[in-house]
């Protein structure tokens, strides 16, 4: 389920509404108040934005593209994570007062601004695109419906939606999880038709695929509707099963010399 805005807009324009935004540091913070008269078509960073330029210009919040493609400005809104650039006003605005805060699961820098450099480490723990060789026209044969299985796994804006929400990263970091956003890559790389590494001893240890549950919480929070739990968890964990314990996937490796990408 994307949560990209759409459906008819319904105008906001004149209307008074409250913002609680949250403010602080890692130290100490708080949730603030502000007041804002809406304008129309407003989503809630250009809130955060008329809230920086007339009430609070420290306010601190990370974005760039202001189109849902650059996946900086990630938030929880109303308890939702979601990105406030999508996110319209006329969809929450019925909800009350609208709370804006940053991503729990990532250290808190200021404001709405958090340490993502989690992701970054993880990144490195995936082996590189390994391409085979090309054929003797120099060329490489993909079919289309080897493109249609990764298409969907190259869409991800790195938004950190999906690591935010699920419950292993939040509560559990120091196990060693890479999170959804890493295994969508890995499969991306994996399901390549012209890809040769072997990842999925990394995939096993490095990565921890181990622990997640398939709750599919990322797959609810992805703004691009990325099938992450069944699409690229799954079919992951699958792989690493037969690899691991399927007697007869070993026997055929004994046989051929092979491994079963
Ligand atoms: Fe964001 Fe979806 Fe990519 Fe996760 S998979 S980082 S939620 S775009
Ligand atoms: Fe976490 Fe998604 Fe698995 S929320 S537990 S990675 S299905
Ligand atoms: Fe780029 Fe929101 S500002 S995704």
């Amino acid at each position: 389920m994307a949560s990209h805005s759409s459906g008819p807009t319904v105008s906001v324009a004149g209307k008074k509404h409250r913002f609680n935004v949250w403010r602080g540091d890692k130290e100490h913070g708080e949730l603030v108040d502000y007041e804002l008269t809406l304008s129309e078509g407003m989503v809630v960073l250009d809130a955060i934005h008329a809230i920086q330029a007339t009430q609070a210009p420290e306010l601190a919040c990370r974005w760039n593209c202001k189109a849902g493609k650059c996946g900086s400005c990630s938030a929880e809104i109303n308890g939702r994570p979601r990105l406030m650039c999508m996110t319209r006003m006329d969809q929450v605005i019925d909800e009350g007062a609208t709370t804006v805060k940053p991503m729990k699961t990532f250290p808190l820098i200021k404001d709405l601004v958090t340490d993502v450099s989690f992701n970054y480490r993880m990144a490195k723990r995936i082996p590189a695109f390994a391409p085979k060789p090309k054929d003797e026209r120099g060329e490489w044969k993909i079919y289309q419906y080897e493109v249609d299985r990764v298409q969907e796994f190259r869409k991800c804006i790195e938004c950190f939606l999906c690591q935010n929400t699920c419950h292993v990263l939040r509560d559990h970091q120091e196990v060693g999880f890479a999170g959804p956003r890493w295994l969508v890559r890995a499969a991306n790389l994996e399901m390549h038709p012209m890809d040769q590494a072997d990842r999925i001893e990394v995939i096993k240890e490095d990565m921890g695929i181990g622990y997640c549950n398939i709750n599919k919480c990322c797959t609810e929070v992805c703004p691009e509707g990325i099938t992450i739990t069944d699409n690229a968890i799954i079919p992951l964990k699958e792989r690493v099963v037969d690899r691991a314990y399927d007697p007869l996937m070993a026997f055929w490796r004994s046989v051929t010399g092979t491994e079963n990408k």
